[in-house]
């Protein structure tokens, strides 16, 4: 099938890649240039694991343009750009309009392609992107009978590719019964899962295919809202659990594990931590605080989560002001600046409010990421932060270290030599990766989040816990 997708993104990308790999012939569009221009080399300039060798091996079915002449080839256009948040929290469809009259523009013929909405847009979008994109070509003369369906995308960054592959549902919402079968034959590999799995990608065990949900466009838009409010909500349960475990002296890991077991609330999401972050969760969730307080209703647990995060990101900040014997002055090194492991993505993480609250109160800060620093550096060039080369050089002087981002480097670092080139030895664990007794026989003065210490901190090495 040809397949237009709009968005050079994550989500455009990504989808436009996959469909490729799968037998599609996809062209990528972008209206930016240098990024088109690196596609068409064969880079990719995301950060995103698999994905320049799955481009590589779909090369023959993908191409990379400006120009939307070709759309109306194409028996889908799907739209993928970017719905950033306006400062009062409502999604900005700005990109989206332009695509969209962009691609009525070119309609002329007598078949017109299904347009198809991936971006994350407010409930009622797609209905009036359908209203809008007939009443423009209705005034051009042409006949209105263009078709605009919601397939809202559940990919998470680092693993998108193989949410795109090995989804757990797929979710369509449409009006009409044509555009959920094109849909569906677009789909049919993934469905049937009957492709052959890329090498660097294989398919996660036990996995026999999508749970396949054909709905109305405003309920799929609301699907995505939700499911991304519901987890942002369930991470702040737990941050806020995490800090009730630390005032007990409970362990918010072992609580964590215990409830998980419970089907009904399941053992993802769980995980406590300097809160969440990225360019989905704190977006989606103002989005959709907004879009309900027009209809005057107040979204009062999901504008709890949003709350709870931003106490959640001042945990460091308060250890590091009970641990260090002086702030002003002290050196801290910060281990991870992206949002999470696994890409190079620095939106709204964590590690921006942190360090801005370290620089406030005189703290002299060294960062180390191994793949976000550069993307760091573009981002904030003025910032008085030493970027080392690695953990090692991190620690050198350091009064404490605080660890932000899961890496799995940083599990498997040489704890024995940051120790000694440290100045001082608290450690905060701000994702609880370390073994908190290991730290603690390596010499650290270690804090996770959630992790009751004071007890613990007595406690012997269990056998076989390194050092
Ligand atoms: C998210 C959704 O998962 C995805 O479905 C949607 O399409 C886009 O937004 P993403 O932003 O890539 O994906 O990241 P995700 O893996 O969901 O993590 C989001 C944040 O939550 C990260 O900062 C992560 O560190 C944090 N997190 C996640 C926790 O703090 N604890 C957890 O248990 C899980």
């Amino acid at each position: 099938m040809q397949v237009t997708v709009i968005g050079a993104g994550y989500v455009g990308l990504t989808t436009g890649v996959t469909l490729a790999y799968l037998g599609h012939r996809v062209t990528v569009l972008d209206n930016n240039r240098k990024l088109i221009r690196s596609l068409k080399s064969g880079t990719s300039p995301i950060y995103e694991n698999g994905l320049d060798v799955v481009m590589q091996q779909a090369r023959d079915n993908i191409s990379f343009t400006c120009s939307f002449s070709g759309v109306n080839d194409s028996a889908i256009v799907i739209i993928a750009v970017g719905t950033p948040p306006k400062s009062n929290g409502n999604a900005d469809l700005g990109f989206l309009e332009n695509a969209v009259l962009a691609v009525a523009n070119q309609l002329g013929a007598e078949k017109y392609p299904l347009i198809v909405i991936k971006s994350t847009v407010p409930p009622g979008t797609t209905y009036g992107v359908q209203v809008l994109i007939n009443k423009f070509i209705s005034g051009k003369g042409l006949r209105p009978g263009v078709s605009v369906a919601a397939n809202p995308e559940f990919l998470r960054e680092g693993n998108a590719l193989s949410d795109a592959f090995y989804p757990d549902r797929i979710v369509l919402g449409a009006g009409d019964q044509s555009a959920f079968s094109l849909l569906k034959e677009l789909y049919a590999p993934i469905l049937e899962q009957n492709f052959e799995p890329p090498h660097c990608l294989p398919g996660p065990k036990g996995y026999s295919g999508p749970a396949l949900v054909e709905t109305s466009p405003v309920n799929a838009e609301l699907i995505k809202y939700a499911s991304n409010a519901f987890l942002a909500m369930k991470i702040s349960f737990i941050n806020e659990f995490a800090v009730l475990a630390e005032l007990l002296d409970a362990d918010i890991v072992e609580v964590s594990r215990g409830m998980g077991f419970d089907h009904r609330i399941g053992d993802k999401f769980l995980n406590a931590g300097v809160g969440w972050g990225g360019s989905c969760f704190g977006k989606d969730a103002s989005a959709i605080i907004s879009i309900a307080r027009k209809y005057g209703y107040t979204l009062s647990l999901v504008e709890t989560a949003l709350e709870v995060n931003r106490r959640q990101r001042k945990i460091v900040t308060s250890k590091l002001r009970s641990l260090l014997e002086k702030v002003p002055g002290s050196t801290v090194g910060i281990m991870g600046l992206s949002f999470k492991p696994g890409t190079n993505d620095i939106r709204d993480t964590p590690a921006t409010d942190v360090i801005s609250e370290l620089l406030d109160l005189g703290v002299f800060i060294k960062v180390y990421d191994p793949v976000a620093m550069e993307n760091y550096r573009k981002q904030y060039p003025d910032l008085k932060v030493e970027y080392a080369a690695s953990p090692v050089e991190l620690a050198r002087d350091c009064d404490a270290l605080v660890l932000l981002t899961e890496w799995d480097q940083f599990k498997k670092a040489d704890w024995r030599k940051i120790r000694q080139l440290m100045k001082g030895n608290i450690f905060i664990d701000g994702r609880n990766l370390l073994d908190p007794r290991a730290m603690r026989n390596w010499g650290f003065v270690y804090q996770g989040v959630g992790r009751g210490f004071k007890t613990r901190e007595l406690e012997p090495a269990a056998s076989g816990v390194e050092p």
